[in-house]
C-alpha cells in the first residue's frame, strides 16, 4: 500500500468507527457506513445486502448511489450474481469488467438502468458465519478498482460484521428483557376475583405497612408464598431483600447456621464464615416457610430474636442486631400443633399477630377461569406459543375437578398442556391422563347441557370404562360396529386407559 491507500484506509476506518458510535438504529449506521465507503473509494455506488438462511437468498440492506431506492425490492439467490458467490464462496473477488464476467447477473442492471462496470465485493463474516455482502461498484477516476482498494473493503465488511452482530445481539437481550420481565410482573400478581381472594387483598393492603409478623395459614399450592411476597412488595422494605427459608427441607442444626450464619470452625465441614439468612435479609422480610415443621430447640431460638433482635452466629458470641420483618406460613394447624405440645405456644401467638388464611382452590371455584387465562398468557409468551383459548369441554373438566395440589396444581396443568398444544385452543388431549379421567366419573345425564356429540363421546367413554376399557364388549352393548367404535374413539379422542 502506498502512502495515499493508508490515508484513506485509517479515514475510512476512523468515519465508520464514529459513524457507529454516533448512530442509534443499525440501519442508520449501515446507511451511514456505505456512503463513507461510497466516498473513500471514489465510486459510483455501493451496497449491502444481507443474507436471508432460510430462503437462501440475499437482500439489499443498505445502499448509495442514484439507483439506491430501486434496488431495495430486489433479492438475488445465494451462489447467483457476484454478490451471491462472494457470499457463497466466502472470498473477496476484484471483477475489472462486469460484463465479461460470467458471474455477473445483468437482470438488476436492466431493472434498475444502472451499468456496472467493475466490482469489489467482500463477504461480511462473524465467527465462521457469513452475514452479507458488502460491494463497491464503479470507481469514478479510473478503470477499475485494484487490490489496494480490496484490502480496504475487507477491512470494512470486518467492522460491519461486528457492528451487526453486536446490534442484533443486544435488540435481541433487550426483547427478551422486556419479556422476562413482564413473566415475572405477573408471576407475582395475585390473580382472584371471588370475595374469599378480594379480601385477602385488602388485608394484604392493610396490614402491608406495618411492621407486625404475619402467620399465613393455607393448605399447599393455595399461594402463601405469593402473599408473603406481596406484603413484602407493598411494605417499606420492599427495595430491601426478600428471602426465604423452607424449614422442612434441612435437619435442625443446618437451620440454625442458614439462619443466623457461622463462624469458621464453628463445626466439622464450616471452612470458612458464612452469613446467615437474618444478615441477608437485613433491612428485608425473612420469609420462613413451613414453620409448623420446625423443631422445638429452633422455636426457642426464634422466639428469642422476635423478642429481643438479638442473635449470635454458630460459633460466636458476638451479637448481632436483627433488622427483619418475620412472615410465616404453614399449611398445618399451628393451633392443634400448640394444643398437642409440638409448637410452642408463646412463639404462636409472637408470630399470629395477623394472620391470613387462603382458602382451598375448590372453594373459590369462580377465579379457576380467571387463573387460566393468566397462566395460558404467561406460559404462551414464556414458550413462544400462542395459544389463546380453551374448548368448552377443557372448561368443564377444569372446573369440575377438584384440585387436591390447588393453584400450583392447576398453574403445572396449563403450563404441560400449552407445551403439548398444537393449536390456539387447548383441547381435552392436552391435559393429563387423571384430569380426563375424572370427567368420565362425572358423567351424569341430570343437568348435562353441551353438544350432542360431547354427550355421544362422554356415554362412550363411560361404556368404556365400565367394560375394563374392553372395545369388542363395548360396542356389542353400544350395538355399532367394532370399526365404527375405533372411528369415535378417534374422532373424540377418547383416551383408552388400561
Ligand atoms: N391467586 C394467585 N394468582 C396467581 N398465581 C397464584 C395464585 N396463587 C398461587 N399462585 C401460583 O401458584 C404457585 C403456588 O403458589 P405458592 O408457592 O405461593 O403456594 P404455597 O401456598 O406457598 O404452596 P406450598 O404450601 O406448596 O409451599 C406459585 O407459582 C404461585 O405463583
Ligand atoms: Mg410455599
Amino acid at each position: 500500500m502506498n502512502n495515499v491507500d493508508y490515508k484513506k484506509y485509517f479515514e475510512l476506518l476512523l468515519s465508520a468507527s464514529k459513524l457507529i458510535n454516533a448512530s442509534f438504529s443499525l440501519n442508520q449506521a449501515l446507511e451511514d457506513i456505505i456512503k463513507a465507503a461510497t466516498l473513500s473509494l471514489s465510486a459510483e455506488a455501493a451496497s449491502l445486502l444481507f443474507v436471508n438462511q432460510r430462503t437462501q437468498t440475499l437482500f439489499f440492506k443498505a445502499a448509495s448511489g442514484n439507483v439506491a431506492d430501486a434496488l431495495k425490492d430486489q433479492s438475488i439467490n445465494l451462489g447467483e450474481g457476484i454478490v451471491g458467490w462472494v457470499a457463497k464462496e466466502r472470498k473477496s473477488l476484484i471483477v475489472h469488467d462486469a460484463k465479461s464476467d460470467p458471474r455477473h447477473k445483468s437482470d438488476i442492471d436492466k431493472d434498475t438502468g444502472f451499468s456496472t462496470r467493475s466490482i469489489i465485493a467482500s463477504p461480511v463474516e462473524y465467527q465462521g458465519e457469513v452475514l452479507g455482502t458488502l460491494e463497491v461498484l464503479n470507481p469514478i477516476d479510473k478503470p477499475y478498482f485494484d487490490e489496494n482498494d480490496l484490502i480496504l473493503l475487507e477491512a470494512l465488511a470486518s467492522q460491519v460484521a461486528i457492528v451487526i452482530r453486536h446490534c442484533t445481539s443486544y435488540a435481541k437481550l433487550n426483547q427478551q428483557n422486556i419479556e422476562l420481565k413482564k413473566v415475572i410482573n405477573l408471576e407475582h400478581k395475585i390473580i382472584g376475583n371471588s370475595t374469599v381472594i378480594q379480601n385477602v387483598l385488602q388485608r394484604i393492603a392493610k396490614i402491608a405497612p406495618f411492621d407486625v409478623t404475619v402467620l399465613i395459614n393455607g393448605e399447599s399450592g393455595t399461594g402463601k408464598e405469593l402473599v408473603a411476597r406481596a406484603l413484602h412488595d407493598n411494605s417499606p422494605r420492599s427495595k430491601k431483600p426478600f428471602i426465604a427459608i423452607n424449614c422442612t427441607a434441612l435437619p435442625e442444626n443446618l437451620i440454625e447456621s442458614e439462619l443466623f450464619g457461622h463462624e469458621k470452625g464453628a463445626f466439622t465441614g464450616a471452612i470458612a464464615s458464612r452469613k446467615g439468612k437474618f444478615e441477608t435479609a437485613s433491612g428485608g422480610t425473612l420469609f420462613l416457610d413451613e414453620i409448623g415443621d420446625m423443631g422445638m430447640s429452633m422455636q426457642a431460638k426464634i422466639l428469642r430474636v422476635l423478642e429481643t433482635n438479638i442473635y449470635e452466629r454458630v460459633g460466636s458470641d458476638q451479637p448481632m442486631q436483627a433488622n427483619v420483618r418475620i412472615i410465616a406460613a404453614t399449611n398445618k394447624n399451628l393451633k392443634q400443633l400448640v394444643d398437642e405440645q409440638k409448637f410452642r405456644e408463646d412463639l404462636y401467638y409472637r408470630l399470629n399477630e395477623m394472620q391470613i388464611e387462603l382458602p382451598p382452590l375448590k372453594e373459590r371455584k369462580s377465579d379457576i377461569m380467571l387463573l387460566v387465562n393468566h397462566f395460558l398468557n404467561i406460559f404462551s409468551a414464556s414458550f413462544h406459543k400462542e395459544v389463546t383459548g380453551i374448548s368448552k369441554e377443557v372448561k368443564d373438566i377444569l372446573m369440575n375437578y377438584d384440585w387436591p395440589g390447588n393453584i400450583r396444581e392447576l398453574k403445572n396443568v396449563i403450563k404441560a398442556a400449552v407445551v403439548l398444544c398444537d393449536t390456539d385452543t387447548l383441547e381435552e388431549c392436552d391435559l393429563p391422563e387423571e384430569i380426563r379421567t375424572v370427567n368420565v366419573e362425572v358423567f351424569s345425564l341430570t343437568g348435562e347441557t353441551g353438544s350432542l356429540d360431547l354427550l355421544e363421546k362422554k356415554y362412550i367413554a363411560k361404556i368404556l370404562k365400565e367394560n375394563n376399557w374392553k372395545k369388542s364388549k363395548t360396542a356389542k352393548i353400544l350395538n355399532i360396529s367394532r370399526p365404527t367404535l375405533d372411528a369415535k374413539i378417534k374422532q373424540y379422542g377418547i383416551l383408552i386407559q388400561k
